[in-house]
């Protein structure tokens, strides 16, 4: 096994593979690749289920894409994930796209089947299970504020606030312009009338101190899908004396494992979760769409170092 296998070794893999033990049938696209975790959790799951084949890093720039795709079917591959910068241009490149998929504009997962590629979106369901998991509670029940809503993983989220009808969502964005234009995009998902007081069901807000104080008195569940908290030096995503006892945190970001929002958010009696369960059931639902049975989420779970 390599760290990572590349378009050239795919282009050649009848002469790389043979040697390479249990087979490598799946994968994830991506640029950077190898500090992702999907190998470890995807091969764990491989494992549990008794399925001798082996899920590798592919690093395939963003011009090679559509040529490392074309090559699946004829190599024999079960499917791939797709990560940073593919999931947009993968979801213009495959032959079918599952409803969820086509409504992202984005793809994570891919099934060969019969020599086509189909094309599946599996962020916004594992979100909605990693809060299920998380929390206890579900989506549709919650008042939720999203910062970061202009971000890929942040429109995922949005998108599945939308699907499964949350009470209110309230969108924020550096950029402001962003939050607004997917406000305009799930409109029609919110029109629906619901007891909420003085505020309303969707609205894009802009990322200022005081309409956030006001925000997060009318919301359950705070997330942050922005990319802060990733480096040590990092300024917070929001001021401590934002965080209260009623809410619950959702921070997407996985490491460090307690994230600097969390710190906050346990510091001011909220409860708090990282963005690895976020991970773990994307991860689960991809398995789920290779191989049409449960994903042993234990063995994937634990192979992510998660509490049982
Ligand atoms: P993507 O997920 O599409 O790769 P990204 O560049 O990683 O995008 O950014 C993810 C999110 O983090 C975006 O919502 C981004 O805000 P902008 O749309 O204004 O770029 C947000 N983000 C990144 N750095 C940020 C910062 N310093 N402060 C606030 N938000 C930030």
């Amino acid at each position: 096994m390599k760290e990572f296998y590349t378009l050239a070794d795919l282009k050649k893999w009848k002469t790389t593979a043979p040697d390479i033990a249990p087979a490598i049938r799946l994968g994830i696209f991506g640029d950077p690749v190898a500090h992702s975790l999907s190998p470890q959790i995807q091969n764990a799951a491989l494992q549990a289920c008794g399925l001798d084949l082996q899920y590798a890093p592919f690093q395939i720039h963003a011009d090679e894409l559509g040529t490392a795709l074309r090559l699946l079917p004829g190599l024999g591959f079960v499917g791939v994930n797709l990560t940073v910068p593919h999931k947009v241009a993968a979801a213009g490149l495959v032959d079918e796209l599952d409803p969820a998929a086509k409504q992202a504009g984005a793809i994570n997962t891919i099934r060969v089947e019969g020599g086509k590629l189909l094309g599946f979106n599996t962020d916004g369901s594992g979100f909605a299970r990693a809060i299920r998991q998380e929390f206890s509670v579900d989506l549709r029940d919650l008042r939720v504020l999203l910062l970061g809503a202009g971000g890929g993983a942040g429109r995922a989220i949005a998108r599945q606030c939308a699907v499964e009808g949350c009470e209110r969502l309230v969108l924020v964005n550096r950029t402001f312009e962003k939050a607004e234009q997917l406000a305009d995009e799930l409109r029609s998902s919110f029109q629906e009338a619901r007891v909420l007081g003085p505020v309303a069901r969707l609205e894009a807000v802009e990322w200022t101190e005081a309409a956030l104080r006001f925000q997060i008195a009318n919301i359950d569940l705070l997330i942050n899908a922005t990319s802060l908290g990733m480096r040590r030096s990092d300024p917070p995503v929001l001021a401590d004396s934002l965080l209260a006892p009623h809410l619950m945190v959702y921070d997407t970001i996985y490491t460090p494992a307690r994230t600097i929002l969390m710190h906050a958010a346990v510091e001011a009696g909220a409860r708090a979760a990282n963005g690895l369960s976020m991970l773990l059931h994307q991860g689960a639902l991809s398995f789920e769409t290779w191989f049409d049975r449960d994903a042993p989420l234990e063995a994937m779970r634990k192979a992510l170092k998660l509490p049982l």
